[in-house]
């Protein structure tokens, strides 16, 4: 009877541990974070939002909608609004005067960030 007892002592401990052992081999996938993949925009899809209060640009590869922006952005709309739909990465990186725009207009500019974009996507 002290046998058994023994014996059904070290079989439960034996499984406590292996259960145990086992979470930490192969532990529980990430809970509750959400890596939503970024949206992928094409050409034709940033051509659709050219507008002053509905406005895309691609720069550097990302697209962001500056449209909440452009009402505060210093310079004249003229010279912003053009490249509303468009890739405008030479046009930020140098204001089209041949200056760059500062490290603090690159921190706004993330903020708007909505996708990547993708010239051949259909
Ligand atoms: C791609 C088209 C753009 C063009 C052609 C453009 C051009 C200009 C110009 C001409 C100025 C006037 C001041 C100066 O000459 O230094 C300026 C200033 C500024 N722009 Fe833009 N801009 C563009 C897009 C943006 C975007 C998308 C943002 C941010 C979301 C931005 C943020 C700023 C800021 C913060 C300033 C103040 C000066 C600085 O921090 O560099 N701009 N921009």
């Amino acid at each position: 009877m002290r046998r058994l007892y023994l014996y059904t002592t070290l079989i439960f401990w034996l499984l406590v541990s292996a259960v145990w052992a086992g979470s930490l081999w192969f532990p529980p996938a990430e809970e509750g974070v959400a890596v939503a993949a970024e949206k992928l925009i094409s050409t034709a899809e940033l051509a659709k939002h050219a507008l002053p209060d509905n406005c895309w640009m691609a720069i550097r590869g990302k697209v962001y909608d500056v449209s909440a922006y452009l009402p505060e952005h210093p310079s004249r709309p003229d010279l912003v609004l053009p490249w509303c739909g468009k890739e405008a990465t030479e046009a930020y990186n140098t204001k089209t005067k041949g200056r760059p725009h500062s490290a603090y207009a690159d921190e706004l500019l993330v903020k708007y960030r909505i996708g990547i974009f993708t010239v051949n996507k259909p």
